[in-house]
């Protein structure tokens, strides 16, 4: 562990010195992906006895030995440094197997996701969850859900779980509440302090008791709801506004490409407007959080009879995104000369937001994928995105001399600090497409070296 002297006093100004007889002072986490294993050690900081519950034995493994791929921090301390302090101090550590944690603790927070497959919810994940956690559900436990849900799913298909497999009836036996999960990924530990979140319970000890627990992470207004449906519905809302938003700027984007301006300074001076949000464009819209919403909301939509055609428009615009940029790519190549078959692309970026470590539903990797049916020659770079990609180099340097185009897909660090060395070393003319806007960090004598094109 690399902590200094400041950094341990800093976390330990965080420890509340939680009483061991306190009714809060146990809580296991389900699901210790993005959202979970931050929030259970945002509550182990604060003086919590947290137990992480994942089904993946080698993610449990690797946690229990102090590894994460994730890139959180707090306080610029890496959750890496955090996770074994944790360990250490015995206030964490990880399971496999749930049935390790019913009998000594009393409070559960579910942070197993719904994915998408092919259009549809897949429900599998979270049911398995709650049966396998209702099995050993006890008088007067607590089960927090923050899942993102179609609405109606706590009091429509946790609540029946958790009894069936309990015994137990919600509101009178054990406290059943929600509790929508706002954070963004890279800045999760701060947000679970400083956002503000919703809760509602099955009955007010219910939504009280939540309330309480999740105020020892969240110092920030914990604000109660009329019911469950209100804060799963308004979750949903808060990330599909997102995707519609974007899906919008899109649009804009296309205008101002074909009058000739640049989207990302329309932008910057339309939200000086104080009730103007334009969000930025990129090369399309990915992750867990914001393609998935609208399929949160369908399901219910049809089974009530309601339209969703606005949100549907939004959601397969930005789908399309991808291909818009493979398209913008080949056009300015096509002005170069050249055929994107056989063309050297420099891919900058894999995540699917700027600052990330996150690929899942990425759009650069789609983009890559578009690039390679079309028998284009790809070498990309991202020092924060794990995994095994062919294509994938581990040194900048290694993916941008000798290219026919550069492609900036998603920030980071290093990224940004090397966009001087990409404009000067990659050749003369060549077409460098920038979804990212990250021209802020280049000296303008170098842009004009290049065939420098924003989305
Ligand atoms: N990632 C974000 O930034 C973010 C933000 C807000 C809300 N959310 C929501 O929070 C939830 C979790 O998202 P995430 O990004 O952390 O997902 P994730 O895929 O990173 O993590 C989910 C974890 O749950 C585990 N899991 C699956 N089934 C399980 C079971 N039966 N028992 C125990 N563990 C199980 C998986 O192995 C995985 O590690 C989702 O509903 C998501 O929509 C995510």
């Amino acid at each position: 562990m690399n902590l200094t002297d400041d950094k341990v006093s800093i976390l330990d100004t965080l420890d509340e010195h939680i009483p061991q007889n306190a009714w809060y002072k146990d809580v296991a986490v389900i699901g210790l992906g993005f959202v979970g294993l931050p929030l259970a050690l945002s509550f182990s900081l604060r003086g919590c006895n947290v137990i992480g519950v994942d089904i993946n034995k080698r993610l449990v493994e690797e946690i229990n030995d102090g590894i994460t791929a994730h890139k959180e921090s707090f306080y610029d301390i890496p959750i890496t440094d955090i996770l074994k302090r944790e360990i250490e101090r015995k206030h964490f550590y990880a399971t496999a197997n749930i049935s390790d944690v019913l009998d000594d603790c009393h409070n559960f927070i579910i942070t197993v996701g719904i994915p998408i497959v092919n259009g549809e919810h897949e429900m599998e994940y979270l049911e398995s969850a709650c049966t396998e956690l209702g099995k050993g559900l006890k008088q007067g436990d607590l089960v927090i859900v923050r899942s993102t849900v179609v609405p109606g799913t706590t009091e429509e298909v946790i609540k029946p779980l958790l009894e069936s497999a309990s015994g137990l009836k919600a509101g009178d036996d054990f406290h059943l509440a929600y509790s929508s999960e706002r954070i963004a990924e890279g800045r999760a530990f701060q947000e679970f302090a400083d956002m503000p979140i919703l809760v509602a319970g099955v009955d007010e000890p219910s939504t009280t008791r939540a309330k309480e627990l999740l105020g020892i992470v969240c110092k920030a207004e914990v604000i109660p709801a009329s019911s469950i449906k209100v804060v799963e519905t308004a979750k949903v809302f808060e990330n599909v506004q997102r995707d519609v938003n974007i899906a919008m700027v899109q649009e804009f984007a296309r205008f101002t490409e074909a009058l000739g301006i640049d989207i990302f300074e329309v932008v910057n001076l339309a939200n000086t407007h104080k009730r103007v949000k334009l969000l930025a464009p990129g090369p399309g819209v990915g992750g867990y959080c914001l393609p998935n919403a609208y399929y949160y909301l369908k399901p219910k939509a049809e089974q009530m009879g309601i339209s969703l055609s606005l949100l549907e428009l939004a959601r397969k615009e930005n789908d399309a995104v991808p291909q818009i940029i493979v398209d913008m790519l080949e056009r300015a190549l096509a002005d170069n000369g050249k055929h994107l078959n056989g063309a050297d692309i420099a891919v900058l970026g894999l995540a699917m937001k700027d600052y990330s470590n996150d690929a899942r539903i990425s759009p650069p990797l789609e983009i890559v994928n578009i690039l390679l049916q079309k028998q284009a020659n790809v070498k990309a770079f991202d020092p924060a995105v794990d995994g095994d990609y062919p294509y994938k180099v581990d040194d900048i340097n290694k993916c941008i001399s000798d290219v026919d185009a550069v492609m900036i897909l998603a920030k980071q660090h290093e990224i940004d600090s090397s966009i001087n060395k990409v404009l000067s070393e990659v050749p003369e003319g060549a077409v460098v497409l920038d979804t990212r806007d990250i021209r802020s960090f280049a000296e303008p004598a170098l842009l004009s070296r290049v065939r420098y094109v924003c989305i």
